[in-house]
């Protein structure tokens, strides 16, 4: 099973919108984007990475969430355009998720912009907010959504209702001898030299480590931190959690630059390769980057997640 992972390609668009310019963060992101954003975020990287990844052969494509800055109009239409060349290529084999970007405030997750813009993305209903694909006849890919709007901040939520959504996914999958792709847009860990802020991290990872203990998925993967990696936390040591960073992202680092992970997974084995690809820094050329899986050291976390 050959996969490519890319995720928080953050498309934006510098006029705002009138209805809800109350909500606080409408105003605070606007800021934000005038003077930092726009300039992190090249429109022709998100461009580039789409169109590489087009050249690849895959058996399935992941995009673990937010496709957009502020979950505009313009920027869900842009999104649209981008990703319909690999909805074309790969049909529902592309999976696609809605990140915090995604669901930025009450009124646009009330218009159903990610689900109106992106059907194929839906989940299977409005109470109703895991989605299972079999990609084959080993493999199955379970998707998760736990992006809220806050008012300020850019957590995730995955509350009862949710865990007990995913836990009867996972324990499906296992009843009928599948292997398990879980994704989802927020980690339930980090490596310790990339701690996620409260403000940042998903209420509710300790669960999810828990459910992810329980199950053993051989991988999960994820975005949100815009920052590659390829991470073995402790408490989940059958499953390696898999951030590809961002798609779109201008930075010195190259575990930060726009770009993507091939992975390869086999059934028995699980993740048997991985290759990520991003960016030169002049963002004229591709280059691979090493991605060794860091091992959990942190006596804290592991604590938590038991
Ligand atoms: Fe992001
Ligand atoms: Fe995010």
């Amino acid at each position: 099973m050959k996969i490519i992972h890319f995720s928080d390609i953050h498309l934006w668009d510098g006029v705002l919108e009138w209805r809800d310019l109350w909500y606080p963060k409408r105003l605070l992101g606007y800021v934000n984007l005038s003077l930092r954003r726009k300039f992190r975020f090249p429109p022709e990287y998100a461009r580039r990475v789409t169109a590489r990844i087009l050249e690849q052969e895959a058996d399935l494509v992941v995009f673990s969430g937010d496709m957009t800055t502020a979950s505009l109009k313009n920027e869900f239409k842009a999104a649209a355009a981008l990703f319909a060349p690999l909805h074309d290529k790969w049909g529902e084999r592309f999976f696609v998720l809605p990140g915090n970007h995604d669901r930025y405030t009450p009124v646009t997750v009330g218009d159903l912009r990610y689900e109106r813009t992106f059907p194929y993305g839906a989940m299977p209903g409005a109470d109703v907010r895991v989605r299972v694909l079999d990609v084959d006849d080993e493999w199955r890919v379970i998707g998760f959504d736990c992006s809220r709007p806050y008012m300020l901040r850019s957590n995730g939520h995955l509350d009862e209702a949710l865990l007990r959504q995913l836990d009867d996914a996972l324990g499906d999958a296992r009843l009928a001898g599948r292997s398990v792709i879980l994704t989802g847009h927020f980690p339930y860990a980090t490596p310790s030299a990339h701690k996620e802020s409260w403000q940042h991290k998903l209420i509710g990872e300790e669960q999810l480590a828990r459910l992810v203990a329980r199950h053993q998925p051989p991988v999960y993967l994820h975005g949100h931190k815009h920052v590659r990696w390829l991470f073995r936390p402790d408490g989940t040591p059958a499953t390696v959690c898999v951030n590809s960073g961002s798609a779109g992202l201008d930075a010195p680092a190259k575990e930060k630059r726009a770009g993507f992970i091939t992975l390869t997974l086999d059934p028995d084995h699980g993740l048997t390769a991985c290759l990520a690809q991003a960016l030169s820094s002049d963002g004229a050329a591709w280059e691979t980057c090493d991605l060794s899986i860091i091992q959990c050291t942190d006596a804290a976390y592991t604590e938590r997640a038991r």
